[in-house]
Protein backbone atom coordinates (compact mmCIF):
# COMPACT_ATOMS: atom_id res chain seq x y z
CA UNK A 1 0.00 0.00 0.00
CA UNK A 2 1.10 3.74 -0.82
CA UNK A 3 1.11 6.53 2.39
CA UNK A 4 -0.81 9.42 1.66
CA UNK A 5 2.58 10.87 -0.08
CA UNK A 6 5.11 8.90 -2.28
CA UNK A 7 8.47 10.52 -3.41
CA UNK A 8 10.14 7.89 -5.53
CA UNK A 9 13.90 8.80 -4.79
CA UNK A 10 15.17 6.25 -7.32
CA UNK A 11 17.99 7.99 -8.64
CA UNK A 12 17.25 7.85 -12.19
CA UNK A 13 14.08 9.79 -11.41
CA UNK A 14 15.98 12.53 -8.97
CA UNK A 15 19.06 13.04 -11.69
CA UNK A 16 16.53 13.50 -14.52
CA UNK A 17 14.36 15.79 -12.60
CA UNK A 18 17.50 18.15 -11.55
CA UNK A 19 18.60 18.11 -15.41
CA UNK A 20 14.57 19.15 -16.07
CA UNK A 21 14.69 22.50 -13.03
CA UNK A 22 17.89 23.87 -14.60
CA UNK A 23 16.47 27.23 -16.36
CA UNK A 24 18.46 26.90 -19.77
CA UNK A 25 17.53 23.47 -20.00
CA UNK A 26 15.32 23.62 -23.95
CA UNK A 27 12.09 22.76 -24.62
CA UNK A 28 13.54 19.35 -26.83
CA UNK A 29 14.91 18.31 -23.98
CA UNK A 30 12.55 19.14 -21.34
CA UNK A 31 10.10 16.99 -23.09
CA UNK A 32 12.35 14.17 -23.80
CA UNK A 33 13.34 13.81 -19.98
CA UNK A 34 9.66 14.42 -18.71
CA UNK A 35 8.74 11.40 -21.61
CA UNK A 36 11.37 9.51 -19.73
CA UNK A 37 10.91 10.40 -16.38
CA UNK A 38 6.85 9.75 -17.04
CA UNK A 39 7.69 5.98 -17.50
CA UNK A 40 10.23 5.72 -14.63
CA UNK A 41 7.00 6.96 -12.35
CA UNK A 42 4.06 4.92 -13.94
CA UNK A 43 6.07 1.65 -13.18
CA UNK A 44 5.65 3.03 -9.55
CA UNK A 45 2.48 3.82 -9.69
CA UNK A 46 1.20 0.63 -11.10
CA UNK A 47 3.27 -1.67 -9.08
CA UNK A 48 -0.31 -3.35 -7.36
CA UNK A 49 -2.32 -3.45 -10.47
CA UNK A 50 -3.71 -7.10 -10.52
CA UNK A 51 -2.54 -10.26 -12.20
CA UNK A 52 -4.22 -13.55 -13.60
CA UNK A 53 -2.53 -16.81 -15.00
CA UNK A 54 -3.58 -17.44 -18.45
CA UNK A 55 -2.18 -20.65 -20.83
CA UNK A 56 0.39 -19.77 -22.90
CA UNK A 57 2.55 -22.04 -25.17
CA UNK A 58 6.11 -21.02 -25.37
CA UNK A 59 8.36 -22.69 -28.20
CA UNK A 60 9.28 -25.39 -25.39
CA UNK A 61 6.22 -26.35 -23.63
CA UNK A 62 2.40 -24.75 -22.27
CA UNK A 63 2.70 -23.01 -18.99
CA UNK A 64 0.67 -20.79 -17.02
CA UNK A 65 1.83 -17.31 -16.93
CA UNK A 66 0.82 -14.33 -15.67
CA UNK A 67 -0.91 -11.23 -17.70
CA UNK A 68 -2.69 -8.15 -16.64
CA UNK A 69 -6.24 -8.54 -15.39
CA UNK A 70 -9.48 -6.41 -14.64
CA UNK A 71 -10.30 -3.44 -17.11
CA UNK A 72 -7.81 -1.45 -18.58
CA UNK A 73 -6.65 1.61 -16.44
CA UNK A 74 -7.83 5.27 -17.22
CA UNK A 75 -5.23 7.73 -17.50
CA UNK A 76 -6.71 11.17 -17.08
CA UNK A 77 -4.84 14.42 -17.66
CA UNK A 78 -5.62 17.39 -16.11
CA UNK A 79 -5.05 20.24 -18.82
CA UNK A 80 -2.34 21.35 -20.33
CA UNK A 81 0.48 20.34 -18.42
CA UNK A 82 -1.01 16.89 -17.72
CA UNK A 83 -0.79 15.84 -21.67
CA UNK A 84 2.94 16.16 -20.85
CA UNK A 85 2.76 12.34 -19.10
CA UNK A 86 0.73 11.19 -21.91
CA UNK A 87 2.92 10.60 -24.36
CA UNK A 88 5.47 8.51 -21.82
CA UNK A 89 2.75 6.40 -19.91
CA UNK A 90 1.12 5.72 -23.17
CA UNK A 91 4.16 3.75 -24.56
CA UNK A 92 4.66 1.98 -21.31
CA UNK A 93 0.94 1.52 -21.02
CA UNK A 94 -0.53 1.06 -24.51
CA UNK A 95 -3.68 -0.33 -23.67
CA UNK A 96 -5.08 2.51 -21.74
CA UNK A 97 -8.16 4.35 -22.02
CA UNK A 98 -7.11 8.14 -21.36
CA UNK A 99 -9.31 11.10 -20.39
CA UNK A 100 -9.11 14.55 -19.99
CA UNK A 101 -10.42 17.18 -17.69
CA UNK A 102 -10.34 20.98 -18.24
CA UNK A 103 -10.66 23.66 -15.82
CA UNK A 104 -9.73 27.07 -15.40
CA UNK A 105 -9.83 29.60 -12.27
CA UNK A 106 -12.59 31.84 -12.38
CA UNK A 107 -11.30 35.49 -11.58
CA UNK A 108 -13.97 36.64 -9.19
CA UNK A 109 -14.85 33.58 -7.27
CA UNK A 110 -11.14 32.05 -7.72
CA UNK A 111 -12.85 28.49 -7.91
CA UNK A 112 -11.35 26.23 -10.66
CA UNK A 113 -14.93 26.09 -13.22
CA UNK A 114 -15.18 23.13 -15.71
CA UNK A 115 -14.42 23.49 -19.17
CA UNK A 116 -14.03 20.39 -20.25
CA UNK A 117 -14.35 16.40 -19.17
CA UNK A 118 -14.20 13.88 -20.92
CA UNK A 119 -13.07 10.69 -19.44
CA UNK A 120 -13.27 6.57 -20.57
CA UNK A 121 -16.54 4.61 -19.54
CA UNK A 122 -16.93 2.53 -16.27
CA UNK A 123 -14.75 4.55 -14.28
CA UNK A 124 -15.91 2.51 -11.30
CA UNK A 125 -14.18 -0.48 -12.47
CA UNK A 126 -11.11 1.24 -13.44
CA UNK A 127 -7.38 2.34 -12.15
CA UNK A 128 -7.87 5.74 -12.39
CA UNK A 129 -4.34 7.51 -12.48
CA UNK A 130 -4.80 11.21 -12.69
CA UNK A 131 -1.42 12.88 -13.93
CA UNK A 132 -0.47 16.53 -13.47
CA UNK A 133 3.23 17.45 -13.45
CA UNK A 134 2.47 20.50 -10.64
CA UNK A 135 0.99 20.20 -7.20
CA UNK A 136 0.56 23.64 -6.43
CA UNK A 137 -2.74 25.22 -4.57
CA UNK A 138 -4.11 21.83 -4.88
CA UNK A 139 -6.88 23.44 -6.06
CA UNK A 140 -7.42 21.79 -9.88
CA UNK A 141 -6.37 18.76 -8.23
CA UNK A 142 -8.82 18.93 -5.80
CA UNK A 143 -11.49 19.84 -8.38
CA UNK A 144 -10.60 17.03 -10.78
CA UNK A 145 -10.80 14.87 -8.31
CA UNK A 146 -13.89 15.59 -7.23
CA UNK A 147 -15.28 15.37 -10.95
CA UNK A 148 -13.64 12.15 -11.30
CA UNK A 149 -15.54 10.83 -8.01
CA UNK A 150 -18.86 12.11 -9.54
CA UNK A 151 -18.20 10.23 -12.90
CA UNK A 152 -17.99 6.93 -10.75
CA UNK A 153 -14.51 6.76 -10.05
CA UNK A 154 -13.34 4.27 -6.93
CA UNK A 155 -9.38 3.53 -6.82
CA UNK A 156 -7.73 6.78 -8.12
CA UNK A 157 -4.23 7.51 -7.37
CA UNK A 158 -3.01 11.16 -8.28
CA UNK A 159 0.73 11.37 -10.37
CA UNK A 160 3.05 14.65 -9.98
CA UNK A 161 6.20 15.95 -10.68
CA UNK A 162 6.64 18.12 -8.31
CA UNK A 163 4.59 19.11 -5.23
CA UNK A 164 4.48 21.73 -2.42
CA UNK A 165 3.70 20.74 0.93
CA UNK A 166 0.69 23.67 0.59
CA UNK A 167 -1.36 21.07 -2.43
CA UNK A 168 -0.26 17.96 -0.57
CA UNK A 169 -2.24 18.76 2.68
CA UNK A 170 -5.46 20.09 0.57
CA UNK A 171 -5.33 16.57 -1.86
CA UNK A 172 -5.15 15.04 1.83
CA UNK A 173 -8.16 16.90 3.68
CA UNK A 174 -10.37 16.92 0.62
CA UNK A 175 -9.66 13.29 -0.17
CA UNK A 176 -7.29 11.40 1.93
CA UNK A 177 -8.13 8.10 -0.23
CA UNK A 178 -6.18 9.45 -3.17
CA UNK A 179 -2.67 8.48 -2.74
CA UNK A 180 -0.02 11.00 -4.10
CA UNK A 181 3.41 9.98 -6.11
CA UNK A 182 5.44 12.40 -6.66
CA UNK A 183 9.61 12.74 -7.39
CA UNK A 184 9.82 15.53 -5.26
CA UNK A 185 7.93 17.35 -2.06
CA UNK A 186 9.44 21.15 -2.69
CA UNK A 187 9.62 23.49 -0.18
CA UNK A 188 6.90 25.77 -0.73
CA UNK A 189 4.82 27.66 -2.87
CA UNK A 190 5.33 31.56 -3.69
CA UNK A 191 2.91 34.49 -3.87
CA UNK A 192 2.42 33.70 -7.04
CA UNK A 193 1.42 30.51 -6.54
CA UNK A 194 4.93 29.01 -7.97
CA UNK A 195 6.63 25.97 -6.65
CA UNK A 196 9.71 26.90 -4.79
CA UNK A 197 12.44 25.88 -5.90
CA UNK A 198 10.52 24.01 -8.64
CA UNK A 199 10.97 24.40 -12.27
CA UNK A 200 8.81 27.17 -13.26
CA UNK A 201 5.77 27.07 -15.47
CA UNK A 202 5.61 23.01 -16.63
CA UNK A 203 3.18 24.28 -19.37
CA UNK A 204 5.46 26.70 -20.90
CA UNK A 205 8.47 24.59 -20.73
CA UNK A 206 7.09 21.93 -21.91
CA UNK A 207 5.63 23.16 -24.95
CA UNK A 208 7.63 26.61 -25.22
CA UNK A 209 5.50 29.28 -24.35
CA UNK A 210 5.86 31.70 -22.31
N1 LIG B 1 2.10 25.26 -12.12
C1 LIG B 1 3.31 25.29 -12.73
O1 LIG B 1 3.42 25.05 -13.91
N2 LIG B 1 4.38 25.61 -11.97
C2 LIG B 1 4.31 25.87 -10.66
O2 LIG B 1 5.34 26.12 -10.04
C3 LIG B 1 3.04 25.84 -10.06
C4 LIG B 1 1.95 25.52 -10.80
Amino acid sequence: MYDHLTVVDHPLVQHKLTLMREKDASTAKFRQLLREISQLLAYEVTFELELEDVDIETPLCTMKAPKLSGKKMALISILRAGNGFLDGILELIPGAKVGFVGLYRDPDTLKPVQYYFKVPDELQERLVIVVDPMLATGNSSVAAIDLLKTAGAKNIRFLCLLAAPEGVARMKEAHPDVPIITASLDERLNDHGYIVPGLGDAGDRMFGTK
